[in-house]
């Protein structure tokens, strides 16, 4: 991978297939998000990889949330549920929306939000969830979806980080109403910026597809609702249809660096490793772990040690919790999540490109193993 002794937490990986698409696509003069052939095919394979009939691509992974819950019919007054362990763009998407997210706390296995939390946080005012697949580990999406539906409750899966993995053989992104996918340049497939919403609820397509053009109807600059200017460019579809072609090589790479991994920090003691349930297929993401009291170094320690040597990590997230513009939104709602913010404050993810080969991460190994106490 690099010739520096750097090891980076991600390296996009591009060929010239990538360029050679997107140049196509220049020379096609597919340059907005209104015109040419690479967005609707873009869109049409991603949702069928997903399971789904329909995509909607869109300029990130934090509008494709924001989209979702406004095309969902969420606002003022109504409650958002989410995993507390998540990107701020989960609960941006219902905050500016004007609706509450409610916080529910991870469970210690796999990090995702714990299915036991839900019913109790259920609300006359809740609305939707929003399930985020953390790490690229899927949430158990029966449970959660048992209980929306017991509810009447909205489920839009946040897939940010979960392309291609699956629950009990099921791709994630095709359990939910709606869900939404991230291309940012670190995640599993990328065009540099940019996202999509999967549905198969033709009702919901066209309220997104109209939301994410400015809410243009007929006649022309005749508006009925106000809308977003959301639309992903023809030349980063062209990108995206490139990287798709690849996204197999891609998975297969990430579970490998995350069984070297596995194999290496096994036997560890302070470690608490990332997990696989058996229902699961778990695309890693990121390599994310737990350094546990007895390993003897805290995790800002053992972070400090890797940096020392080059190896670059990166925190769990904080969580919406302790959010402090969350935290003075009218109607919010103090949610204890114990778990999340324990991993927030001991949790963090290793370097986990796909070109990382046996060598490199046995010298981040070693450096691990070489800083317990
Ligand atoms: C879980 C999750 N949701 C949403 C997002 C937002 O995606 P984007 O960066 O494309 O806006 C990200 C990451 O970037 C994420 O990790």
């Amino acid at each position: 991978m690099s010739t520096s002794n750097k090891i980076p937490v991600h390296e996009p990986d591009l060929g010239e297939e990538e360029v050679e698409a997107v140049i196509a696509a220049l020379r096609r003069g597919e340059i907005s998000g209104s015109f040419g052939t690479a967005l609707p095919e873009f869109e049409e394979r991603f949702a069928a990889y997903c399971g789904c009939k329909y995509g909607v691509a869109v300029t990130s992974g934090t509008t494709a949330l924001h989209l979702a819950v406004a095309a969902a019919g969420i606002g003022a007054g109504d409650e958002v549920l989410m995993s507390a362990s998540t990107n701020i763009a989960t609960a941006l998407a219902a905050y500016h929306n004007g609706a509450v997210a409610v916080p529910v706390d991870s469970e210690t296995v796999t990090w995702n939000l714990d299915p036991d939390r839900i019913e109790d946080l259920i609300t006359p005012r809740t609305r939707a969830i929003i399930p985020v697949h953390i790490f690229g580990h899927p949430c158990d999406m029966d449970r959660i979806m048992g209980i929306a539906r017991k509810h009447n409750i909205i489920v839009i899966e946040d897939c940010a980080e979960s392309h291609g993995a699956t629950w009990r053989g099921r791709m994630t992104g095709s359990f939910g109403d709606m869900a939404c996918f991230s291309f940012y340049a670190n995640k599993i497939i990328t065009t540099g910026e940019g996202g999509m919403v999967v549905t198969s609820d033709a009702r919901l397509v066209e309220r997104l597809r109209l939301l994410r053009n400015l809410g243009f109807i007929k006649p022309r600059f005749y508006h009925e609702v106000p809308a977003y200017n959301f639309r992903m460019t023809g030349m980063q579809a062209a990108l995206g249809l490139a990287q798709l072609a690849k996204i197999d090589r891609f998975i297969a790479d990430k579970r490998r660096v995350a069984a070297t991994y596995n194999e290496r920090l096994g036997n560890i003691p302070g470690l608490q490793l990332p997990a696989e349930l058996p229902e699961a297929r778990n695309v890693y993401w990121m390599y994310a772990l737990v350094v546990k009291p007895d390993f003897g170094r805290t995790r800002d320690e053992l972070a400090q040690i890797l940096a020392q040597q080059g190896i670059e990590t990166r925190t769990f997230f904080c969580p919406m919790n302790m959010q402090p513009f969350l935290r003075g939104q009218v109607g919010f709602r103090d949610v204890a999540c114990p778990v999340a913010e324990k991993i927030w404050t001991s949790g963090f993810y290793l370097p986990s490109a796909n070109q990382l080969g046996e060598a490199e991460i046995a010298r981040v190994c070693e450096v691990i193993a070489a800083a317990r106490r």
